[in-house]
């Protein structure tokens, strides 16, 4: 199966969004994915609601929001509002990660959980059957342009390894550091959607990486 590519518009041109979310639009990418800092979860601010608010006005794909920030749970009625389908949220940022879960589906979006670089894999046990899909970290969040940690593809292995014997259908996501050297070793160690920010966006021709990516 395709991987399904995911432009992380952290990356995009913020001067000329527009232009960048016709690109996406225009091209291959099956999803947009749009990384929500705070500054304090993350050591970093990005873009808000009323950023995307605009951005989803301009799609015509699904929105992949990653939230990096702290009690991501009280933000859940305004990333409903965006029409989002999948909302992530930071495993090491939920106390009552399984409550957060449930509210997300409730709240009618696909739920999603997002583990740092230094999360094992096994902590996920006991939730892999109610997420409807995992991200994989492979920098530590909040800057695009970072490089690739290479021990995420070992926990790629793990995670399908825990997906497969537990009957679980969550989807592997993996974000950072995501190009056409790093993307054919992670598509084979099992994950099934790519984000990839300056890959895409720091290119000369971001409609041909997103061809590529989509290839592999
Ligand atoms: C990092 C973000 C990523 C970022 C990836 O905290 O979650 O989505 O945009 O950027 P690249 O692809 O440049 O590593
Ligand atoms: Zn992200």
């Amino acid at each position: 199966m395709k991987p399904v590519i995911a432009p992380s518009i952290l990356s995009a041109d913020f001067a000329h969004l527009a232009k960048d979310i016709e690109m996406i639009n225009r091209s291959d990418a099956d999803w947009v994915h749009a990384d929500v800092m705070d500054g304090v979860f993350v050591p970093n601010i990005s873009f808000g609601f009323p950023v995307l608010k605009y951005v989803v006005e301009l799609t015509q794909k699904p929105l992949d929001v990653h939230l990096m920030i702290v009690n991501p749970e009280k933000f859940i009625p305004e990333v409903k509002a965006l029409g989002a389908h999948t909302m992530n949220v930071h495993f090491e940022a939920c106390t009552h990660l399984h409550r957060v879960i449930e509210q997300i589906r409730e709240a009618g979006m696909e739920p999603a959980v997002t583990i740092n670089p230094a999360t094992p894999v096994a902590l996920l046990t006991d939730i892999i059957r109610d997420v409807y899909m995992v991200l994989v970290m492979s920098v530590n969040p909040g800057f695009g342009g970072q490089k690739f940690i290479k021990h995420s593809i070992t926990k790629i292995q793990q995670l399908r390894q825990l997906i497969d014997s537990t009957g679980s259908k969550a989807l592997i996501e993996v974000d950072g550091g995501v190009n056409l050297q790093t993307a054919p070793r992670l598509i084979a160690a099992g994950a099934d959607v790519l984000v990839a920010g300056s890959a895409i966006f720091g290119h000369e021709n971001p409609e041909q990486i997103i061809r590529d990516l989509k290839g592999i």
